[in-house]
Order: C-alpha cells, then structure tokens, then sequence
C-alpha cells in the first residue's frame, strides 16, 4: 500500500548572516496509513523544521531539498496555491500554542465554519452542525453553547481541543502534532493525549507526534524517529526502541529516563556535552563528540542510516552496541 508520506533525502538550509544552517540532513522517513511515528529529540535537532518543510511553512530564509510524497504525489516545494489544497484538507498541523492556529478577533464559530465553507463547499447550516459535531468529538462539553466564543473565552487544555478539533474538520488522513501537550498541566495532558489515541482509532487517521517527552511516545506511537543534529539516527518499532536501542545517542536516552511506559511528562534526560553547530557539522558523525563508543572510523566517515535487522535502521559504524 502506497504511505501516506513517504519522504526521501529531505533536506533544509537556513541562509544567515553568518552562515548557512542545516537544520535537516538527508532526512527519510515514511508513515503508512492509520501509523503513529513519534518524533524524538533534544532541542534544536530538525524534528519541527522536517515537517515545516514539508508543509511548505519554512521561513523565508529556509530552503529545501529531496522529496515529500503524500500518497505518491511530490508536495515538496509545491506553488502555496497548490499545496493549500492538501494543507489543511489531507495533512493537518497543529502546535505547542494553539494561538498559532487560532485567531483571538474571530469567534470560534466562525473560524471553524469558514473551513468548511472553503475547503469542503458547505452552506452555512450544513457547517455549523458539522463543526459543533466536531467539539463535542473532542470532548468540549456543552459544544452548541461554546460555539461562539471567542478562543480567549476557553481554557488552556480546551483550547488545545478546539485547534484539534479545527484541524479535524476536513478528515485529514496525517495529523502532525509537534508538541500538542507541552504547554499543559499533566492531568490536561494526559486528557489530550488520550483524545489523540482516541482518534486516531475511530478516524484512522495517521499522527507524526513531535515531543519531548518519552513517556508520550510509549503510550501512543507505534514507530519512533529519533534525530539528532538533523539527522535521522534511529527508527524503529516503538517496542523495539525501547528494549533494543541501536544508536548510542537513543540509548543514552533511554538509560536515564526512569519508567518509560508509566511516567508522562518525563522530558528528555541530558546526555553530557553539546550538539554540534549546525553551522560547522563535523566531517564524521554528528554525534562522536558526545558518544561513549567513539572510534577512529566515526571521526572521518559519516555513517548513513541503514537498515539493522529486519525492522530497525541506525546510522552508526558500531555493529552492536556493548
Ligand atoms: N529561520 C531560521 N533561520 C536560521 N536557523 C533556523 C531558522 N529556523 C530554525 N532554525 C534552526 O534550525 C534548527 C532546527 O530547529 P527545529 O525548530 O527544527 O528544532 P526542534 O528539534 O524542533 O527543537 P525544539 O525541540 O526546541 O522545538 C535549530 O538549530 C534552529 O535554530
Ligand atoms: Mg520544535
């Protein structure tokens, strides 16, 4: 079955005064249909700008290469006229804050049937009655009443409902969700992240869930990427990361996050050192200077990501880790 984004060599350049930023290096990835791939590393290594790229919602000095396909077609670098037809309708995002999607002068009401309207031609009646129906999917309680509110008028956590329930609207077939519960006090973000599971299973809509946090990967995806530097260092089935980490830097992680399965809000653990600047990457590995298992091969050759038994992929010289 063709993935719903399949996405080959992805890579982004930031042009600035001092130099250009690769802040994506070659990244591959896919997502099939109804998959939840979460989305690891620390901060600063490329996991928001990948899917801003893909989007098409660099900022202007941010160029990319390589390609994005959603269900075999090229969105990479697509005119915005083009791509407004898939952004929003098939590949929905939302963010940390939701009032990067949401516009504080426009009750909600109107926000949401505007959507509608536009992407999917429907009359006034027609599109407030499918957008109520999507608040209370959601989980705002007394949907009809709410509706036309304001977005300063909800809570934190059910503003956070309201952007998702936004970008459900026109049944996208890719939720990306890059840092939905950071923002959030833990019972609210045990409530949206159970929403999300919850969704997922009754639209059978595909997520790519960017975070911070492990504990948020174990309990909703089924396949985890983790980056480093602006590259793709691990991938494998969330089970298998777990027990099995191939990539120093993934272990690393994992060996000092205390009860993966159980604990939400468990951010990700320091590992000493730095990531290099992305402005001067070394000739080798991006992550020898930090790694335990450092040879001479790392120095000079950097290793690319490469299948490692029948499900996993690493890019590292190391043919186990001790
Ligand atoms: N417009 C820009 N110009 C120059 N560099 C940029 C620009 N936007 C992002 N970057 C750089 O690209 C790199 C990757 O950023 P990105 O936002 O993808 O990190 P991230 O993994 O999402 O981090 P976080 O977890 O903090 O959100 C960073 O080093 C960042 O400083
Ligand atoms: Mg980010």
């Amino acid at each position: 079955m063709t993935p719903v984004l399949e996405v080959q060599d992805l890579t982004t350049r930031f042009a600035t005064p001092d130099g250009e930023v690769l802040a994506a290096d070659h990244v591959s990835f896919t997502i099939a249909a109804g998959e939840s791939l979460g989305v690891v590393g620390e901060s600063g290594s490329g996991k928001t700008q990948v899917f801003l790229s893909i989007m098409g919602l660099l900022a202007k000095n941010g160029r990319s290469t390589g390609s994005a396909r959603y269900r075999g077609q090229e969105i990479l670098n697509l005119p915005a006229r083009r791509l407004n037809a898939i952004r929003g309708a098939k590949i929905a995002m939302i963010f940390q804050d939701p009032m990067t999607s949401l516009n504080p002068f426009l009750r909600i009401s109107r926000q949401m049937t505007e959507v509608l309207r536009e992407h999917k031609g429907m009359g006034e009646t027609e599109a407030r009655k499918r957008a109520i129906g999507m608040l209370d999917l959601v989980g705002i309680p007394e949907a009809a009443r709410r509706f036309d509110m304001y977005p300063h008028e909800f809570s934190g956590g059910m503003r956070q409902r309201v952007m998702i329930a936004m970008a459900l609207l026109c049944e996208p077939d890719l939720l990306i969700a890059d840092e939905p519960t950071t923002a959030l006090d833990v019972t609210v973000q045990a409530q949206i992240l159970e929403l999300l599971a919850r969704l997922k299973r009754e639209l059978g809509m595909a997520i790519a869930l960017i975070t911070h946090d492990l504990g948020v990967v174990a309990g909703l995806c089924e396949r985890v990427m983790v980056m480093y530097a602006g590259r793709v260092v691990e991938t494998a089935p969330a089970a298998d990361l777990f027990a099995h980490p191939q990539h120093p830097y993934t272990k690393g992680l994992l060996l000092s996050t205390p009860r993966l399965d159980e604990t939400v809000g468990a951010r990700l653990p320091t590992i000493p050192g730095q990531p290099p600047n992305l402005q001067r990457l070394p000739a080798g590995c991006v992550f020898a200077d930090r790694c335990p298992y450092v040879y001479d091969r790392c120095r000079i050759e950097r290793p690319p990501l490469s299948p490692y038994g029948p499900v996993h992929a690493k890019s590292c010289h190391l043919e186990a880790i001790p």
